[in-house]
């Protein structure tokens, strides 16, 4: 019983934090259209280590890896998501972890990433 109770807060805490991670991405992306708050969360887990967490290829795997940055990228920000979506699926650079998203994450993911790219 002690291991459920403590399973079960370290499942309420993570659940609080994705409460406030996500309602912070509402407040921020006011104005954009309703993926954005997940897209963010999905960028976080599956895209930051390569891309940087604003999209600025500023880790050390973005640096070995030679990452482009994705923020301030015209030619990304101005792609539909679908578009996006499809580059990111061809970009042989992509590892499985990616390419195996379901079609929901990769376009909540690439609505993120076209944030970024404009800046935003
Ligand atoms: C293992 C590292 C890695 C991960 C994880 C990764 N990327 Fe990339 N991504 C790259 C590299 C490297 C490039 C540049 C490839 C090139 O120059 O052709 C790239 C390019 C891109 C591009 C530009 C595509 C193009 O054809 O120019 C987009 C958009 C993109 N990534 C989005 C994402 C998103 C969104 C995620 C998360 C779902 C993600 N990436 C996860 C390494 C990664």
């Amino acid at each position: 019983m002690k291991m459920m109770h403590s399973m079960s807060l370290r499942i309420l805490a993570a659940s609080a934090a994705i409460v406030l991670a996500a309602s912070a991405a509402i407040v921020l992306a006011a104005g954009v259209p309703a993926w954005a708050a997940d897209g963010a969360a999905i960028f976080r887990t599956q895209c930051a280590k390569c891309h940087g967490e604003t999209g600025k290829a500023d880790t050390p795997v973005s640096k070995a890896l030679k990452v482009p940055a994705l923020a301030g990228d015209a030619r990304i920000s101005g792609k539909s998501v679908d578009e996006i979506v499809a580059m990111m699926k061809a970009n042989p650079k992509h590892p499985p972890t990616v390419k195996s998203m379901s079609d929901a994450d990769l376009e909540a993911a690439a609505g993120h990433a076209k944030q970024l790219a404009a800046g935003k």
